[in-house]
Order: C-alpha cells, then sequence, then structure tokens
C-alpha cells in the first residue's frame, strides 16, 4: 500500500513538473525573456513571433529619443544613426529598465542590423545590467547583412555573460523555424 502510494506520488510529481514546463512554452525549465529594439518595426514582428513561439517574456527597448526618418538616413554622414554608429564609444538612452533582470535564464537579444552590426542603443542594453551566468543569444533582421560581430562586441560590454554568436532572420520567418532555433539554445 505504502509502496504504491509512493509510485502515485512519483508520478503525479513528474506530470506536474512536465505541465508546467510546457506550460512555459520551453521544456528546459530555464526563463527566458526576448529583449529587442526595432526602428521600423521589422525586428519587432520577429521577436514578438519569438516570443510567443518559446513562451518568453517580451520587452521591448526603447530610445529615449525616439529615432526619425531623418536619424535613420545612412545615406547621410551627419544623420543621427551616422554619428553614432560612428563612436563606438556612443550610448543612447534606454527610457525603461526590465524590472527583475535577475529571474532570467537566457535574454534574446533582437536588432536591426546597423552597419554590419548591433546598434549603439544595443551597446547601452548590455552595459545596464548584471549578465552573471546568463546566456545572452543575440538575433537580427537586415537588408542582407549577416548578424557580423554583433555577438562578439556584446560578449566584450558583458564579459561575464554566455553570448553566443546569434544569427539574422528574413523579415517573415516562420515562428515554427524561429523555435526549433531558440530551443536548442534553451
Ligand atoms: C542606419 C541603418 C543602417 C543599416 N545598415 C545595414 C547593413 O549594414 N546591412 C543590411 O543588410 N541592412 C542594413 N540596414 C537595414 C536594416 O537592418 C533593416 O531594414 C532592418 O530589418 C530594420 O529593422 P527594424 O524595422 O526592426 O528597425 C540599415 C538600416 C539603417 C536604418
Amino acid at each position: 500500500m505504502k509502496k504504491s502510494f509512493s509510485i502515485v506520488f512519483v508520478v503525479l510529481t513528474f506530470l506536474t513538473t512536465f505541465q508546467v514546463q510546457a506550460e512555459e512554452g520551453n521544456m528546459s525549465g530555464k526563463k527566458a525573456l526576448v529583449a529587442y529594439f526595432s526602428a521600423s518595426g521589422v525586428t519587432a514582428g520577429v521577436a514578438d513571433r519569438l516570443a510567443k513561439a518559446i513562451g518568453a517574456d517580451l520587452f521591448e527597448i526603447k530610445p529615449v529619443q525616439v529615432y526619425t526618418d531623418a536619424d535613420l538616413d545612412w545615406r547621410d554622414k551627419q544623420s543621427r544613426s551616422s554619428v553614432e554608429m560612428n563612436d563606438r564609444a556612443s550610448r543612447p538612452a534606454i527610457a525603461s529598465k526590465v524590472g527583475n533582470m535577475a529571474q532570467y535564464d537566457v535574454v534574446f537579444v533582437g536588432f536591426p542590423i546597423w552597419w554590419y552590426r548591433e546598434p549603439s542603443i544595443i551597446d547601452t542594453f548590455m552595459e545596464s545590467y548584471d549578465f552573471t551566468g546568463k546566456t545572452i543569444v543575440p538575433f537580427a533582421t537586415s537588408g542582407s547583412s549577416g548578424i557580423g560581430d554583433s555577438g562578439k562586441n556584446m560578449q566584450a560590454l558583458a564579459p561575464n555573460a554566455k553570448v553566443l554568436e546569434g544569427k539574422r532572420f528574413a523579415k517573415g520567418v516562420p515562428a515554427d523555424e524561429l523555435k526549433a532555433w531558440a530551443s536548442e539554445r534553451l
């Protein structure tokens, strides 16, 4: 009797744990955040799909000063984005902070590729938290460029984190492709 009760207890515990993990959206039991910056909505769309696909929380990295079309003109050497990207020390201010970063094991960080790398505001984000012991997974959208050295750059700014190389996705990347990619990193 005692033995069969123990078996039932173990099975129930297993099933409950399994269900909680399934409801959280990933089977690893790790808690994930998708944080993204998007100037014209493309990365926002991918980030939203990714967060839903893996059951992660979503956070928008919003600049204090929103980027206007003129700011984003890469043909103009004097535009705000050109000036920022030409200055490695540039750290555009972010409007709000992630409430409780300590709760996350894995942070997916999304951005548009600007001049073959992560925008300066992502550098601000990387320096704004203690990422000790966390895995950072960069992802990007772009016209055509790959993610380049973004991961290496981000690692240098958060030496206590484990920053992966990351991946560039096309605008219309389907949710199941994002889920398969992300699940290997959770
Ligand atoms: C200032 C600036 C620089 C860019 N540099 C590149 C680049 O080097 N390579 C590339 O393929 N696309 C580049 N793009 C295009 C964006 O990466 C692409 O449109 C991206 O999907 C926009 O994402 P968003 O809508 O989330 O801002 C650049 C865009 C801007 C505004």
